[in-house]
């Protein structure tokens, strides 16, 4: 079986790091999947258009191309908005999902998330629901803002970030919301160290020989 590595989880709570460095020990391809929510709600502001309205952005979405996802403005609290509100629409998750399971071809992939194991992948090999509390992945998201020059109130982070997940898991498309058969790591007091040794456990456990 392909081996596909989905990792779910709100905002903020380490995914992509997590990702990435399980992505890099086990030889697979990485999909940041964030991105491409990111760049459909960019693709609609640079219209002028609004996110939410579903025949604009379903048109984004099928117009996406592989230059979008390289943009450098895909982040920060617009972008963060825009993705959110696209992401909430059901054709525009239609226009996606090719293009993901299409990622995992035949050589498998670790893709991030909120709706991999539930919806893009459900028959994963090992699905990882990664947490942490709100206060955490908050001042996370802070620090990296700060890395990048970005100057934003701490307060500010926290309500965004908590929008941003109840919107999530409140829509009806694909909401975010664990697997049943999803392992929950919660890195709330674990450093990245920590996160990436308790998932690839977790990865060696349900995936056997094949992370070596
Ligand atoms: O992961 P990231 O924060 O970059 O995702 C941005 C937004 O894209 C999320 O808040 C969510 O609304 C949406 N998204 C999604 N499904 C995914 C990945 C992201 O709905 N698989």
């Amino acid at each position: 079986m392909v081996p596909v590595i989905a990792i779910d989880g709100p905002a903020a709570a380490g995914k992509g790091t997590l990702a990435r460095r399980l992505a890099a020990a086990l030889g697979l391809p990485y999909l940041d999947t964030g991105k491409l929510y990111r760049a459909v709600g960019r693709r609609v502001l640079d219209t002028g258009g609004d996110p939410a309205d579903p025949a604009v952005a379903a048109a984004a979405a099928r117009g996406l191309l592989p230059a979008d996802l390289d943009r450098t403005d895909l982040r920060g609290p617009e972008a963060d908005r825009a993705a959110a509100q696209v992401a909430s629409i059901p054709e525009v998750r239609a226009a996606l999902l090719a293009f993901q399971r299409a990622f995992a071809g035949t050589a498998g992939a670790v893709l991030d998330g909120r709706d991999i194991g539930t919806v893009i992948f459900p028959d994963a090999a090992v699905k990882l629901f990664v947490t942490a509390d709100l206060a955490a992945r908050s001042h996370r998201r802070w620090l990296e803002l700060q890395a990048r020059g970005v100057a934003a109130e701490p307060a500010s982070v926290t309500a965004d970030l908590s929008a941003r997940d109840a919107m999530d898991a409140a829509r009806a498309a694909a909401p975010l919301r664990p697997a049943a058969d999803a392992v929950r790591l919660d890195t709330t007091s674990l450093d990245p160290d920590a996160a990436f040794a308790a998932a690839l456990a977790v990865v060696r456990e349900r995936l056997g020989g094949l992370s070596g």
